[in-house]
């Protein structure tokens, strides 16, 4: 991964790092895709639906600086994960940095929850992030080096009514990014859970809202991610919360 403090400032802060980042044709994952590929980096983006993929390789590929591709992967099917990460490495060379950011909120109470639901939530948000990180690692293990980043959110902390489903992927993420990370911190890869509170985004019926402006931008959980990848080697933040600053008054 090339750190902040090796560049020169022509090539961009992360010039020929490798990424892959699942769910990134809208909201967060673009918002860190976009700001990889502004800064040099070689990018691969999913999700679920083709059109979307496409749009956003085009848009990606337009800012000129780093390089984009995509594949449709839906993180629920394992053979897909494993063949997106492969795309990656064969169209970019190395694997440097996977943003397991795929997710979704299905929100019942558990009497109301249909079974199906619990299984989307749950093969998403957490059976998603295990295969794409066991078909990451092996590259990442090659450099020696690497990054997993693994989107959580504050509701791995705080259950609220309504969050069963999703309460237990978030917790469920966090315990398994802890894990991951006593796993794999002697093999110089690193892993994180950022734990995001309100983002502004799709993740929400009805998609971003302007009259929300209090909640937290897309841009703000990718500057976390762009931000620790400018750590030393020797630093692993390896949980990070943030919320709205000023969340309106109950
Ligand atoms: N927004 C918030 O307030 C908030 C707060 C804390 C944490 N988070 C977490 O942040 C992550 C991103 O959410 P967001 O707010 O950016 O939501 P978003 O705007 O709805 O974006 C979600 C992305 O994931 C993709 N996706 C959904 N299911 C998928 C699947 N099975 N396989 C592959 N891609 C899939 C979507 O594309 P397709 O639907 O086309 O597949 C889309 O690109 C999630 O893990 C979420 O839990 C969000």
């Amino acid at each position: 991964m090339t750190r902040a403090s090796e560049t020169n400032g022509e090539g961009g802060l992360f010039q020929g790092t490798v990424a892959v980042v699942t769910g990134s044709t809208r909201g967060i994952g673009r918002a860190v895709a976009e700001v990889l590929v502004r800064e040099g980096g070689r990018v691969m983006v999913s999700s679920r639906r083709a059109d979307a993929v496409e749009e956003t390789v085009a848009a990606l590929e337009a800012l000129g600086t780093g390089e984009a591709a995509g594949q449709v992967c839906d993180v629920r099917e394992p053979a897909a994960c494993h063949a997106l990460v492969e795309a990656a490495v064969e169209r970019f060379g190395a694997l440097d940095v996977l943003v397991n950011n795929a997710g979704l909120g299905r929100f019942a109470k558990i009497q109301e929850m249909e079974p199906e639901t619990w299984n989307i939530q749950l093969r998403t948000n957490l059976d998603g992030v295990f295969h794409c990180s066991q078909a990451a690692i092996p590259h990442l293990r090659v450099r020696g080096r690497g990054w997993i980043f693994n989107i959580g959110s504050l509701a791995g902390r705080n259950a609220f009514s309504g969050g069963v489903a999703y309460n237990a992927s978030k917790f469920g993420l966090l315990g398994m990014t802890e894990a991951m990370m006593l796993d794999l911190r002697d093999e110089g890869i690193r892993v994180s859970c950022i734990m995001p509170g309100s983002v502004n985004t799709h993740f929400f019926e009805g998609g971003p809202d302007p009259e929300d402006d209090w909640k937290l931008q897309s841009e703000d959980i990718a500057r976390v991610i762009t931000d620790l990848m400018s750590f030393p080697d020797r630093a692993l933040p390896s949980k990070v919360e943030i919320r709205p600053s000023r969340p309106p008054k109950r």
